[in-house]
């Protein structure tokens, strides 16, 4: 066990020597998490996810998995943090599986590194300011609640989208997206509420005939 740790822990440091994020001495808590409760992959895709979307105060000495990330701080229906876990295995490792992250003035981008989450299923980045475009490598997640509402993403819907075929919720409203809405969406069967106003879409609807279980658009 000793001689893993200090194998993680030389591996991380040198990592962390090339990609220059973290203090090195991190490194130890980082091996020390990896040992008690999370996969080394989903760590490594926060410390990256993190990046993505300029959020600065993840403080990795913790462990996400213990709910140290989540803070209810604001009494604002717009304000929320929180990373939750789950599906974790009978020897007590788990994954990541919801990121709310939302009103915190965040300027970043949307973090294609989500994709390297294995068991992500919600993710709400509401109201905040972030920009670029939704990442087509989305599509190869589990996600079944995305919500992006009030932000400053453009270009278009990625077809690939339409592979989400879990997605109850899909919420792109208030946001800069633009091009025509792809005939893909008509892909999401279990879709429950799907709301894109105020965005710069041009072009018609297409048929969603196949979303049987549409409640609100
Ligand atoms: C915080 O995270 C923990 C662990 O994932 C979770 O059990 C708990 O419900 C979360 N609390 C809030 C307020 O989100
Ligand atoms: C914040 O998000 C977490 C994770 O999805 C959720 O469990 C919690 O109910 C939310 N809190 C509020 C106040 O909406
Ligand atoms: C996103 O915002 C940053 C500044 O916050 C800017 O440099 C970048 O060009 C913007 N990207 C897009 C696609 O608008
Ligand atoms: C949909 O959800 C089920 C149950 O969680 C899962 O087994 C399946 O892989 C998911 N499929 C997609 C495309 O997300
Ligand atoms: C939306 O994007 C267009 C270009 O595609 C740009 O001219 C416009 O300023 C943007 N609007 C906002 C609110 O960001
Ligand atoms: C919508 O898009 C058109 C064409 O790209 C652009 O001229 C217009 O400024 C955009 N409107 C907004 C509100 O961004």
């Amino acid at each position: 066990m000793l001689l893993l740790c200090s194998l993680l822990y030389f591996l991380v440091t040198s990592i962390q020597a090339q990609a220059n994020t973290l203090p090195r001495d991190e490194g130890k808590f980082l091996c020390l998490i990896y040992l008690s409760v999370q996969i080394p992959s989903d760590l490594n895709a926060l410390i990256e996810i993190a990046k993505e979307l300029g959020k600065m105060d993840w403080n990795f000495d913790l462990n996400p998995c213990d709910g140290d990330w989540n803070s209810s701080l604001k009494d604002n229906s717009q304000f929320n943090n929180s990373v939750v876990c789950g599906n974790c295995s009978p020897g007590g490792v788990c994954h990541v599986v919801e990121i709310v992250i939302k009103g915190q003035n965040l300027a970043g981008v949307l973090p294609p590194s989500l994709a390297k989450l294995p068991s992500i299923h919600k993710i709400d980045l509401s109201f905040n300011y972030l920009n670029g475009t939704i990442p087509p490598q989305w599509a190869s997640t589990k996600l079944d609640f995305l919500i992006l509402e009030n932000n400053m993403f453009s270009g278009v819907i990625p077809a690939e989208l339409g592979k989400l075929t879990n997605l109850s919720k899909l919420v792109l409203s208030a946001n800069n997206l633009t091009g025509k809405l792809p005939e893909e969406l008509n892909l999401l069967t279990n879709l429950i509420e799907l709301r894109i106003s105020s965005n710069n879409f041009s072009g018609k609807i297409p048929n969603l005939g196949n979303c049987i279980k549409l409640q609100q658009l």
